[in-house]
């Protein structure tokens, strides 16, 4: 559906289509006097921009009163970018109720688990599942599509933004309505709510559906299946939402295909965007830059989740920022050359197009430390001048359009369910940080220069030779088979600590640790070991292990122990194991050992899959790889993600990005990024 979009944009010098990578930003014009508009297209046109996203916050302006819709300024917009060359994503416009609305109406306004409202005054002020603010969105939603049918600067629908940013979690009594209707259609009886739910402990047992509420502020911990519960009904709450949308769309524009941006980030948990995949025509996504000194890790990881997400098809960059946010305690500014790495890391894995918040930095407003495409310091500005150096660059980049991530050997399994459950409260440890696990293994695998795909569940997992799944916590019946299948069939599995701990409905898996995965791991473990923050152990190959250890018996034959405990209360034990299976293996890793750490232990766990890294040794951990092929040819990106010059030998290709030496290897100077056409087919 993405290549249905790009070959609408006007990028040819004839201003007939061609297929080429999205470039822009969110355009805010009515927040600008109408001269600044043709600045705005004439600085476009000049850094290449072929993309705007309009409307996102307009409701006011469009809908200035119950009955009035002004939307002459709008084709004024909407005009002027089509004669520049300019299509344009148009947002529904349903973000932030106008002030009429929630005046009218304050019971669409979300309310928290200790039952505060959230009042009006910011932005996302609306509940997902308030049939008052649905009606009124869905009116505004329609109007905008009847309007802007056959516009032929329409290229997508960009439905609300980031929906869940602010209001994922709304505690109201229509939430509490929805919920008991959610977990009818899950449950169909009060008898197997109750089951699932373990209300035999604390009294919690139901005799009414009536009685059922969210999970909102209580004496103790609420009831952890009705917590988790709880997460995929608001994630789901805010999928009909997007559905309801779209719905709208497709019947008045089923040409124009729909998306929204979803928000792939470690702070974002709350929306299942494995699940919501499926409801759009293509994923597109936001990813900011936060400080936990390792930005560029993270940056790759999330860029390559969003590739899972999307399948490995290609996606959107709907936001990023050219430099600085207005939203962290302290706001620093990119360096030079960190526009363009971040934004290429992100057409490395996968990205189509490479969009930014916001096009024309805000002169008032929450925003206006923000940054944008053009500073408040305007055209003449170091930063202008690199967003039309990426402009130039994404433009020789065009053959990459419409190429898909090429798949690794090995894979990393990201799991939302075992996200929301192995972080919920009254665990062994409240330490234990899902994302930040996985997000060890990955950089592990950075740092040995070994590519991965990072890939949700339900995927196919038999194209990766080794499959990762660190905290797997919950694993159902159905998963767990799959992964022992996985292995049989020669795969090589590995998890980690507090993995295959409980079922679908967090209930225990008896008999020992780690439940429905102690069979295929050949171990057993009787009681969880978590240690405390600043604690450590020693394991006998010179790692270190934080956060958790386990008591582990060794149950099966063909069992082999990688490492034991060298200090600690398990001293001596098995720390780290791995059976053959089948003609694979299923390894366990029984303690965090940081990104340092797995890096040493990965080469043991990657040798039985015959996986090694495909870069000169030289450069590996220096330098990223990553691999896309379509119809313009197999793709070779090279990340430099060092402040130094790295050479990178031995590699053939046609040069479109980047310098080579005079004995033909590749330069990367510091932060930059060459991508190597190495097949044309
Ligand atoms: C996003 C949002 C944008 C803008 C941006 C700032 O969450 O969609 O509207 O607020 O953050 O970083």
């Amino acid at each position: 559906m993405i290549s249905t979009l790009l070959s609408r944009l006007q990028g040819g010098a004839d201003g007939a289509p061609v297929p080429r990578l999205g470039f822009g930003a969110d355009y805010n014009p009515e927040q600008w006097p109408r001269e600044v508009w043709e600045e705005d297209v004439r600085l476009m046109r000049e850094a290449g921009v072929n993309i705007v996203s309009v409307g996102i916050f307009s409701w006011a302006r469009l809908q200035p009163e119950p009955d009035v819709w002004d939307f002459a300024w709008l084709d004024d917009v909407m005009d002027l970018l089509h004669r520049h060359g300019v299509g344009v994503d148009l947002a529904t416009a349903t973000a932030s109720p106008p002030p009429w609305l929630t005046t009218a109406h304050p019971e669409i306004l979300p309310v928290t688990d200790r039952g505060e409202t959230l009042w009006p005054g910011a932005r996302q002020h609306w509940r997902p599942t308030s049939p008052v603010f649905r009606e009124h969105a869905l009116r505004l939603v329609r109007e905008m599509a009847t309007r802007y049918a056959g516009h032929p600067a329409l290229v997508a629908w960009h439905v609300n933004n980031e929906l869940g940013c602010h209001n994922a979690h709304d505690f109201s009594d229509d939430a509490a309505r929805a919920f008991r209707d959610w977990l009818r259609t899950r449950y169909t009886t009060l008898d197997a709510l109750n089951h699932a739910w373990g209300t035999a402990f604390w009294s919690q047992r139901y005799s009414d559906w009536e009685q059922v509420l969210p999970p909102r502020l209580a004496a103790s911990h609420p009831n952890p299946t009705q917590q988790l519960d709880f997460k995929r009904f608001s994630s789901d709450a805010l999928k009909d939402y997007l559905r309801a949308e779209r719905e709208v769309l497709r019947e008045l524009t089923p040409d124009v295909p729909v998306t929204t941006n979803f928000m792939v980030m470690p702070g974002t948990k709350g929306m299942n965007y494995a699940d919501w995949a499926d409801e759009v025509d293509f994923v597109a996504n936001d990813h900011y830059v936060v400080p936990s000194g390792r930005e560029r890790d993270e940056l790759s990881f999330s860029a390559n989740l969003t590739s899972g997400i999307a399948g490995g098809r290609p996606w959107f960059l709907m936001e990023h920022s050219t430099s600085a946010v207005n939203w962290q305690p302290v706001n620093l500014a990119k360096r030079p050359g960190e526009l363009a790495r971040d934004s290429l890391t992100h057409v490395a894995h996968g990205a189509d197009a490479v969009c930014f918040f916001q096009w024309r930095q805000s002169a008032a407003g929450a925003e206006k430390y923000h940054s944008a495409m053009v500073p408040h310091a305007g055209a003449d500005s170091d930063l202008f001048r690199a967003v039309t150096a990426l402009g130039d660059t994404l433009k020789v980049l065009a053959p990459v359009a419409g190429s898909e991530r090429e798949p690794a050997e090995v894979g990393i399994l990201f799991d939302w369910e075992s996200w929301w459950a192995s972080e919920q409260d009254s665990h062994p440890t409240s330490l234990l940080d899902y994302h930040r696990e996985a997000l060890d293994w990955y950089s592990a695998l950075l740092a040995l220069g070994v590519r991965a795909d990072v890939v949700t569940t339900g995927a196919d997992l038999g194209r990766h030779r080794i499959v990762i799944a660190p905290v797997l916590h919950l694993v159902p019946a159905e998963l767990a088979k799959d992964l022992t299948r996985y292995a049989e069939q020669g795969g090589h599995l590995v998890t980690t600590y507090f993995s295959g701990v409980v079922d679908e409905n967090d209930h225990i898996w008896l008999g020992g640790y780690p439940g429905a995965l102690r069979d295929l791991l050949g171990i057993r473990v009787e009681e969880f070991g978590p240690l405390p923050a600043g604690q450590s152990v020693e394991l006998d190959d010179t790692s270190t292990g934080t956060l958790w250890t386990d008591h582990i018996t060794v149950t099966a034959p063909g069992t082999e122990v990688l490492a034991h405990y060298a200090t600690g209360p398990h001293a001596g034990r098995p720390a780290v194991t791995r059976r053959a299976a089948g003609s694979g293996s299923a390894a366990y890793v029984s303690t965090r050992l940081g990104a340092e750490g797995l890096a040493a232990l990965l080469p043991r766990l990657l040798e039985p899959a015959g996986v090694s890294s495909e870069l000169p040794a030289a450069v590996r951990g220096s330098v990223e790889a990553t691999v896309r092929r379509g119809p313009g040819g197999r793709f070779l990106f090279l990340v430099n993600r060092t402040d130094g010059s790295v050479t990178v030998p031995g590699l053939t290709g046609d040069v479109l990005v980047g310098a080579t030496g005079d004995d033909g290897a590749v330069v990367l100077g510091p932060r930059d990024v060459a991508v190597l056409r190495t097949s044309t087919t």
